[in-house]
């Protein structure tokens, strides 16, 4: 037929047409100063869950948290100890359908794989390829989802690198309340959070402008413009060299289990000290976190862990440097405006110096 070399064309030219203008939005979408000139305005939630969507469209995301092999195994594992034949089963956000389909397998009755993004295509069809029977995918946010009786377990990975930042808390609690039996199970429920005083290895180290006196020349009189976007003040690492020690002893700041917390319940304020073990120059906090299921399954974030589940990023607290002998005590605060926004935590410290602490311990 000799028009059909000529629709081929005008199919690939169309299709091209619709990716690039797709590009093109999507990269309006992501310049907070240029897409109030194209879109009208919506709420902070509003762009949150649309920012949401479109990274965990991108094929990339997915491939990077099904390659973590930490965080594969974890999920495994709890899927074979606690999911049960005939279970009905809420994937939290499924992306690939990987979870709802381990679950399926383990025997579960009826999976309802949610997921608000446009890779619910690519789910619904992994799981015909792989012969996945018993899940039914919903394009939905989970806001917005219902059943028609209850549910045993709410299955799901809504970890973001600072825990709290993809909205693991008020998501599931939301369908909790609303869809879970009284006494059903939440996987993974229990999370600790970390907070760790931190030395940087000098390699890595980047210090505050006006810290910096690069081959004798002095940029400490760029102080007095300190930058006031806050995003200036935490930094995203994966890279295992960058933290060369924890100058206390790491310790939970903050333990919750999703069966029982409200977003409510979330302190807006943590104070904690950390006697110094390991001296050293503090150069920040390292954010990070600790899912637990039962005693001996749990997934790391740490960034001195080298069997961390690789794909998290840890994010540093950055402070100016100052040096901490053995005995000094940090004592820290942090303020949180909104858990799921880095941007509205702020930090401050206080040194307690060993030796201030042993005269007045020797005055009482
Ligand atoms: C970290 S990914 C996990 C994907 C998959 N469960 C896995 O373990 O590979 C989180 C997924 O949840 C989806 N998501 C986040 N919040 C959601 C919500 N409130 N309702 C529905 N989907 C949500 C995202 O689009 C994304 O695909």
């Amino acid at each position: 037929m000799p028009f059909q070399p000529l629709q081929r064309i005008s199919v690939r030219l169309f299709s091209s047409c619709c990716s690039l203008l797709e590009n093109i939005a999507n990269w309006i979408q992501d310049r907070p100063r240029i897409s109030p000139w194209f879109y009208k305005h919506h709420s902070a939630e509003a762009d949150y869950r649309d920012h949401n969507g479109r990274m965990f469209a991108n094929l990339h995301e997915q491939e990077r948290m099904l390659a973590d092999g930490q965080r594969m195994a974890f999920y495994q594992q709890a899927i074979r100890q606690h999911i049960k034949r005939g279970d009905r089963v809420i994937d939290l956000g499924t992306g690939t359908g990987i979870l709802a389909a381990l679950a399926s397998r383990q025997g579960a009755a009826h999976v309802y794989a949610i997921d608000h993004s446009d890779i619910l295509k690519h789910a619904r069809t992994l799981a015909i390829a792989n012969q996945i029977e018993n899940v039914e995918f919903v394009a939905t946010h989970s806001s917005a989802f219902n059943t028609e009786g209850p549910v045993d377990v709410i299955l799901h990975e809504q970890m973001g690198d600072c825990l709290f930042d993809e909205d693991m808390v008020a998501n599931v609690t939301d369908l909790r309340d609303r869809l879970l039996k009284p006494n059903g199970l939440i996987l993974p429920s229990v999370f600790e959070f970390f907070c760790e005083p931190i030395n940087i290895t000098n390699a890595r180290l980047v210090p505050f402008i006006w810290e910096l006196n690069v081959c004798g020349y002095d940029y400490s009189c760029l102080e007095y413009n300190r930058p006031q976007d806050s995003s200036y003040y935490h930094l995203s690492s994966s890279d295992l060299n960058l933290v060369d020690h924890f100058l206390g002893q790491p310790e939970p700041v903050l333990t919750i289990d999703l069966h029982t917390v409200n977003a409510a319940d979330l302190p807006p304020q943590i104070t904690f000290t950390r006697e110094v073990i390991n001296a050293g120059r503090l150069d920040g906090f390292a954010i990070y976190f600790r899912a637990r299921v039962d005693h001996d399954l749990t997934l790391s974030s740490d960034p001195t862990d080298p069997q961390r589940a690789p794909h998290w990023g840890f994010r540093i607290l950055r402070c100016e440097g100052e040096i901490y002998a053995e005995g000094d005590v940090i004592e820290t605060t942090l303020t949180v405006g909104k858990w799921p926004e880095l941007d509205t935590w702020r930090w401050t410290h206080v040194k307690q110096l060993a030796a201030n602490r042993a005269l007045a311990t020797r005055a009482v």
